[in-house]
């Protein structure tokens, strides 16, 4: 070989280098899926340089393969342990696994490494916020902005985390100056308008976002947040349509077109979807109990009161219930009242994760199943002596299918027991404007009857206040003929 011939083959990228330079290429021109394929072929050869994997482990966190993100990370920084970027890419791993703990020990190590960078500062103090370490966070931030307080950007940063730290006044002021620079993004105003409203502040909120919508033009969760303030306001009509407008613009958002149709008056689908159940008892999970018992709610002690009265046994404090379905059981509250009464096994189910956590640490059920009521119904074999529905219709228009189902679970001389709210509605039930349907006693015997259900208990219950006013219902046992 000549000379020349052997300096061109020392200079000739390899195959494992050009694999990852077109790799690095299409990740860049957000192409992750593309990306990951060259990666992983070049990190099978011995050539691969030495970014390989950490740029595969990018990709495949655009894609949403954490895990394997994470793996990938792993190794990585194994090669390097010092790289921050490589640290910080890990964090952002980790807090996609929602290991925040972890996700916070990375970022930290990337800032030992690079103490003067400022993402690597910006992103330690968002960990430290995200485990409500706000203090800190806010002190990180407030040194950066004083390195240049004059850039907005960085001003954002503080304000965001001053917002998150509940100092809202001070946040109020740094971001309106933000503003003022036309530094604010769309994210960070939607921030301003829903912590407006959580502050108790619905007029600014309606100023704030109106005043986004005009500038920056149309966008669902502004429209979304308008109409909540709205709402709190007492402007319905205005709520409607900030509402239809969210919806409209986020046609795929099964929450957004539940409170569009509610107050539209439309009627609204046969139940409320997915989405909008999920959704919101996810987020109210945690102040469920506090904020019901705050209203009064009865429904649980309801159930129990007419079980003592149909059951001289359960009045006598003795179970021999058999085994107990409570459909849409949330946190439990009904499971207090069901649990020393089922002499077999308790089940709940309920379509929201976190209100099944916030059952399963009571430690009341038997089996506790996150899934919809009608699909769980239809895969379910066992039969029950009591089916128990407390406060759950309220999320269904039409509930012949699903009484139905009950039915065909309930042993012989089993119970369905259950609640509805009660109003005239001509059709048999209707969405109302609290996005909770109500229904007619007439649409529930005729229910009943369709089901093959003797109704044994009807009677006409106050459920729980709102806003100071009953909430008007109707307490439903019905039994096997
Ligand atoms: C107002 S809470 C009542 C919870 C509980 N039964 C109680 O009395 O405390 C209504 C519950 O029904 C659940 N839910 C509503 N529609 C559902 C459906 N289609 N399938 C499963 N769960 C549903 C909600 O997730 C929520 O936890």
């Amino acid at each position: 070989m000549t000379q020349i011939a052997a300096a061109r083959m020392v200079a000739t990228p390899g195959l494992g280098e050009r694999l990852v330079e077109r790799g690095a290429m299409l990740l860049a021109a957000r192409q992750p899926a593309d990306a990951i394929a060259l990666l992983e072929r070049a990190a099978q050869l011995a050539d691969a340089p030495g970014n390989t994997k950490g740029l595969l482990a990018e990709a495949l966190l655009e894609t949403g393969r954490i895990e394997q993100a994470l793996d990938a990370a792993d190794q990585a920084i194994a090669l390097a342990p010092s790289d921050a970027p490589l640290l910080m890419l890990r964090s952002r791993i980790q807090r996609a696994l929602k290991n925040s703990t972890r996700a916070l020990d990375d970022a930290a190590a990337a800032v030992m490494v690079a103490p003067g960078g400022v993402e690597t500062r910006r992103w330690f103090a968002d960990c430290l916020s995200e485990i409500s370490r706000h203090d800190e966070a806010i002190f990180l931030l407030g040194q950066l902005l004083e390195e240049r307080p004059e850039d907005p950007q960085r001003a954002a940063w503080l304000g965001l985390a001053l917002l998150r730290g509940d100092r809202y006044e001070a946040a109020e002021e740094l971001l309106g100056h933000v503003a003022e620079r036309g530094a604010e993004t769309r994210g960070i105003r939607l921030l301003r308008v829903q912590f407006a409203i959580q502050h108790g502040q619905p007029q600014r909120a309606v100023e704030l976002a109106q005043d986004a919508l005009w500038n920056r033009g149309p966008d669902s969760p502004l429209y979304a947040a308008l109409g909540h303030a709205q709402l709190l306001l007492g402007q319905r009509g205005e709520a409607a349509l900030a509402y239809a407008e969210a919806s409209r613009l986020a046609p795929a958002d099964g929450y957004l077109a539940h409170i569009a149709a509610a107050l539209s008056g439309g009627g609204g689908g046969a139940r409320a979807g997915d989405d909008y159940v999920r959704q919101l008892f996810d987020r109210y999970a945690a102040r469920f109990e506090t904020s019901l018992l705050g209203l009064g709610y009865r429904v649980p002690g309801l159930v129990l009161r007419v079980l003592e009265e149909l059951e001289p046994r359960i009045a006598a404090g003795e179970s021999g219930l058999g085994d107990v379905l409570d459909l849409g059981c949330g946190t439990g509250l009904a499971g207090i009242m069901l649990r020393d009464a089922a002499s077999g096994q308790l089940v709940g189910v309920d379509l929201s994760a976190s209100m099944i956590e916030a059952a399963r640490s009571k430690g009341l059920y038997d089996e506790l199943h996150v899934a919809e009521v009608g699909a769980y119904l239809a895969q379910e074999e066992r039969g029950y002596s009591c089916i128990v529905a407390a406060d759950v219709f309220c999320y269904f228009g039409a509930i012949g299918e699903t009484v139905a189902a009950c039915g065909r679970h309930l042993l012989p001389g089993g119970r369905l027991i259950f609640t509805v709210e009660s109003g005239a509605c001509s059709g048999g039930w209707e969405l109302a404007q609290s996005m909770r349907y109500r229904h007619s006693e007439a649409y529930i015997r005729q229910v009943l009857a369709e089901a093959g259900l003797v109704p044994e208990v009807f009677r006409q219950e106050v459920l729980r206040h709102e806003r100071g006013e009953p909430v008007d219902g109707l307490l439903v046992v019905g039994r096997t003929a």
